[in-house]
């Protein structure tokens, strides 16, 4: 269970990661979280005592192949899903690869009269992450598949219209995040999944920053596919889960000893997998002790004060309401966010996404640079997260005079100091 203490201003999580007590204050949750140490402790059996391969039928296979077992319950049971249909894979890109490529090579393999008229065709937007956007070119590039990129508006929404009119009768897969990770914009899943079935496409979601941070249901949300990832929810990297509606049958990327339902050949790594059913635990159990309010609250409380120090300055990018709770994506007026966070050593915080090499996505980036602002244009992602302190715990971190950013005279984060 979740143990909670209050801590000054807000109550954090006891078991916070050792190497988040000293240093800056981590604020870049949707690059990676910190691992749980609950989630190391119920690992490590699987690394000493219980080394035995899950596939074997003797009595050292009992235990691995028991704990994934558990894991895959515990996995099912936070997104809404059967045992039976989660996939373990080692990545979020593994995930979405499979989810993508495995659904086209399905549908070319399986129906080839069907694509006498034309090749298949995949829906995505441009601002999702790049192994969903890479694993769409390299089909392109291999396969001839066929991609519409669909443009986001001015909020980073997906327009459910432009996107019922990008389906084609030959449109096998549509795969749109439910969570940007640098922007926080969180899509209309529901509303374009039952688009895409009504046009008989299958649909992907990429939901990396989504399971754990906000509840999500693969049924309510009516996804046919589904990426979760373990290093953003408190899990080691590493590992990470595609959710495949039951009855649907899609390629595997990787032939071979038949594990996870003949879907990702390899022997599995039993504690990791291990760590990631435990990760799906403690999840439930923050999102049922209300964690998104309470990070919501600060995130709120942080866009507050720093409006009221810097005023007429600060924009948030990406939709007012439809936004994560822990994600916040600021621009300030004559400040680039390079700038900003060079500025601030005390925060560690990112100008883009984290998740792949240098700068921001570039799609993400075309947008970013489109949104009104004086100068200044980069975002600035901020992902707080359970063990997020208050000044309360780290009183130096909000007090610094910051040049450049403060209007003359004015000390400008002194407003912020007690977030
Ligand atoms: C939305 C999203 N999808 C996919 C990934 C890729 O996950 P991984 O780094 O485990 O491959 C990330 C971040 O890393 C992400 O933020």
């Amino acid at each position: 269970m979740t143990d909670h203490r209050d801590h000054g201003c807000v109550t954090i999580r006891s078991q916070a990661n050792p190497g988040q007590t000293r240093g800056p204050i981590y604020l870049d949750y949707n690059a990676t979280t910190p691992v749980d140490p609950r989630a190391v402790d119920a690992l490590l059996p699987y690394l000493g005592e219980h080394f035995g391969n899950p596939s074997s039928g003797h009595a050292f296979g009992l235990e691995p192949h028991a704990a994934i077992d558990r894991a895959r319950g515990r996995v099912a049971t936070l997104i809404g899903a059967r045992p039976d249909e989660i996939v373990f894979t080692g990545s979020g890109s593994e995930s979405d690869a499979l989810a993508i490529r495995g659904a086209v090579l399905t549908a070319l393999t399986d129906r080839a009269e069907r694509w006498a008229s034309g090749p298949p065709h995949v829906v995505t937007q441009a601002t999702e992450h790049p192994a969903v956007l890479a694993a769409c070119h390299a089909l392109t590039r291999v396969h001839g598949v066929e991609v519409t990129y669909l443009p986001v508006d001015a909020d980073g929404l997906v327009s459910p219209d432009e996107f019922a009119g990008a389906l084609t009768d030959r449109t096998v897969l549509a795969t749109i995040m439910q969570a940007n990770n640098e922007t926080g914009v969180v899509q209309p899943i529901a509303e374009l999944a039952a688009i895409a079935h009504a046009a008989g496409a299958l649909f992907h979601t990429d939901a990396a920053q989504t399971v754990g941070k906000i509840p999500v249901d693969v049924t309510c949300v009516g996804v046919d596919l589904l990426t979760l990832v373990g290093h953003k929810m408190y899990a080691p990297k590493g590992v990470a889960a595609l959710y495949v509606r039951s009855g649907l049958r899609i390629e595997p990327l990787i032939a071979g000893g038949g594990q996870e339902r003949g879907l990702r050949a390899g022997t599995e790594n039993v504690a990791l997998i291990t760590a990631l059913g435990t990760a799906a635990d403690l999840a439930a159990a923050d999102l049922a002790a209300g964690e998104p309010n309470r990070l919501a609250g600060l995130r709120d409380t942080l866009r507050e004060r720093l409006e009221g120090a810097l005023p007429g300055r600060v924009h948030v990018n990406g939709h007012p309401s439809r936004r994560l709770p822990h994600t916040l994506n600021l621009r300030i007026d004559g400040v680039a966010g390079d700038t900003l966070l060079a500025a601030v050593p005390e925060i560690a915080a990112s100008t883009g996404s984290a998740c792949h090499t240098g700068d921001p996505t570039p799609c993400l980036k075309r947008w970013l640079s489109r949104r009104p602002s004086r100068s200044g244009r980069s975002g600035c992602p901020w992902g707080a997260g359970p063990p997020t302190p208050t000044s309360a715990g780290r009183p130096t971190c909000w007090s610094r005079r910051h040049r450049g950013l403060a209007p003359p005279g004015r000390h400008a984060w002194s407003s912020v100091r007690r977030i």
